[in-house]
């Protein structure tokens, strides 16, 4: 059904810029990792704003948060749309917190207008998306779509040995509602691209066809502690040498899967970390990406017989554990359909693409129909203080969100 409804784009960067204050950063990025208090702040902001809508809030029991607004057909399931509110730990002020916003401007246009949808709208805060503190990234969303278990996810432990249900105990957002136990008619999520393209070939709107595969894993070197002035060279069992050779396998497989293949050491620890003492101990985490789940088969298998090499060549053992690993995903057609009908109505410039980045919609993806809507960053740079978008592009998202919700809406129930 053609409406002529207008978000207010003002309204949306006022309640952007707000947000923002939840984990500032000296640098003007946000540090607000998943169940620390800053969460919990923008959580209960989030709360607030969307009771002033008369929307009805309800939490479930890995707190991911749900708020409804009634449509004339009860008997329909809703139709949801949002994104999450954690962010990296030097994150910007758009990952993930836009296409909640973006959500909660829809809910406010049409509550001005007293629009009434046949179906129920639910806009959604997915806990725990980037899984920097406890992984998996996508963990909640993966819980909520049957694909993750909830209790190894609750007994997670950061890095500081806080657990995920004490942390989410403490903030007070263990909700009631059983986890899975709600399904939507459709989702669609807005976000940010976070890369490069969209800005390249300057268009305002990518049209999400769907997702690549990523493959987290945890690597553990022991070698041993030693003399850094007495040790020959050749008798050395150097974990930090050993890690340096993985990082450079990591990047060199990633390159040989290019340019769709990509992989990151992101993370590593030394030890026992003194400047003249041979590192014995190492430990890392990394991931690799691929589009083709054939072809991520491949790059781990790829790393193991590096890894093997590596240890032998020095002397050390290297364990390496996989973590996680969520298959390519492609959206549905039906909602990429209504996405890109949007996108035409808009007027905005638009491109099809698949997503780089992992997304809560990924998951949700395997419970009902969903769909993706991507804006530009600046250079396509995101997990970085510097991410920023633009009012206009974000106005036209949460726009184009906006149609494609009653254009699904417009649908049999
Ligand atoms: O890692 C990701 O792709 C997401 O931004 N958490
Ligand atoms: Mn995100
Ligand atoms: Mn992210």
């Amino acid at each position: 059904m053609a409406t002529n409804l207008r978000i207010n784009g003002e309204r949306l960067w006022s309640t952007l810029m707000e947000t923002a204050a939840f984990g500032a950063t000296p640098k003007g990025g946000i540090r607000r990792l998943a169940l620390s208090d800053e969460d919990r702040m923008v959580r209960d902001w989030f709360r607030a704003a969307c009771e002033r809508l008369g929307l009805e809030v309800s939490v479930d029991g890995i707190g991911n948060m749900f708020a409804t607004r009634a449509g004339t057909d009860p008997s329909a399931r809703a139709i949801a749309f949002g994104s999450h509110l954690d962010t990296q730990p030097a994150g910007g002020k758009f990952d993930g917190i836009l296409g909640v916003l973006a959500g909660l401007e829809v809910m406010a246009t049409l509550a001005d207008a007293g629009y009434e949808t046949a179906h129920p709208l639910t806009l959604v805060n997915w806990t725990n998306e980037e899984g920097a503190r406890f992984a998996p990234a996508m963990m909640c969303s993966g819980v909520y779509a049957g694909e993750l278990d909830a209790a190894p996810m609750m007994a997670g432990v950061d890095r500081d040995g806080r657990s995920f249900s004490g942390e989410l105990e403490r903030i007070g957002y263990r909700g009631r509602e059983p986890v899975g136990e709600r399904r939507f008619a459709a989702f669609v999520e807005l976000h940010i691209e976070q890369g490069p393209i969209l800005e390249m070939e300057q268009k305002t709107i990518g049209v999400v066809t769907g997702g690549q595969g990523l493959l987290w894993f945890d690597g553990t070197i022991t070698g041993r502690d030693s003399h850094a002035g007495t040790t020959p060279m050749p008798l050395r069992r150097d974990a930090m040498a050993a890690l340096a050779e993985v990082a450079l396998a990591i990047e060199g497989i990633a390159r040989a899967h290019g340019p769709a293949g990509v992989g990151t050491m992101g993370e590593a620890h030394v030890l026992p970390g003194s400047r003249n003492t041979i590192p014995g101990g190492a430990t890392f985490k990394a991931e690799f990406r691929h589009p083709d789940g054939a072809e991520l088969t491949a790059m781990e298998a790829e790393l193991a017989a590096r890894v093997a090499a590596i240890a032998a060549q020095r002397g050390v053992t290297i364990d390496v554990r996989r973590i996680w690993r969520k298959d390519p995903i492609t959206f549905d057609a039906a909602v990429v359909d209504a996405v890109r009908g949007a996108a035409a109505k808009s007027g905005f410039p638009s491109r099809e693409m698949i997503s780089g980045a992992g997304h809560d919609a990924f998951y949700v993806a395997g419970t009902c129909p969903t769909g993706m809507i991507f804006i530009p960053c600046w250079e396509g740079i995101s997990h970085n203080e510097e991410e920023s978008a633009t009012e206009g592009d974000c106005s036209a998202g949460a726009q184009v969100l906006l149609d494609a919700v009653l254009t699904l809406d417009s649908r049999a129930a």
